[in-house]
């Protein structure tokens, strides 16, 4: 997703070490060392798969992935995939993680968070992140964005409760 990871006013977490692109910090997104109510935004992308079964596990290293799947990534953890044994596991995840962001971000903060429909509906998604006010969702179709065929959304997400508030400007 990221064509560099040289900012130095964004951190970037993950928790895989074999990673081309090396993470600001190596943690588990779902416990932080961060303080409460400190970020302005937060880009979620987590896996949206799981298991070994998954067809990428079929070739045996990550130039023969790479020639049968062209765009997928450079390297085999690339997506995540193995992280989770099963729906129940990434769900369970999903669900800790938005925790822990809801923690982190400032009440007026957003929550970017990409889903790609590879097994779960976005519809399942958005019930686990169930404090969160959907305030955009794109549809992306560019085929770099994109697995295979399934859709991908970007959704921005806020703290707000979900009443319809009107500001009248007088
Ligand atoms: C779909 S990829 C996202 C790649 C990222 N958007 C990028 O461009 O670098 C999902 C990533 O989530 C990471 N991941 C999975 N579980 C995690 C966790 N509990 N904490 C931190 N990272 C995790 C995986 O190692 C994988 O790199």
């Amino acid at each position: 997703m990221w064509k560099h990871k040289t900012s130095d006013s964004i951190i970037y977490i993950d928790l895989e070490r074999k990673l081309t692109m090396k993470p600001t910090i190596f943690a588990d997104n779902s416990s932080t060392p961060f303080l409460s109510g400190i970020f302005d935004t937060i880009f979620y992308d987590p896996p949206h798969g799981w298991g070994e079964g998954h067809p990428f596990y079929k070739y045996p290293d990550a130039e023969s992935f790479k020639k049968k799947w062209q765009g997928y990534g450079e390297i085999p953890r690339y997506y995540g995939w193995d992280k989770y044994k099963n729906q129940q596991a990434l769900l369970a995840h999903l669900w800790r993680a938005q925790k822990e962001f809801f923690r982190i971000l400032k009440n007026d903060g957003v929550l970017w968070l990409k889903w790609n429909v590879q097994n779960v509906s976005l519809h399942r998604v958005l019930m686990i992140f169930e404090d969160w006010t959907a305030m955009m969702q794109l549809s992306i179709k560019a085929p770099s964005q994109t697995a295979g065929k399934s859709q991908t959304y970007w959704l921005c997400l806020t703290k707000e409760k979900r009443e319809t508030t009107q500001t009248a400007l007088s």
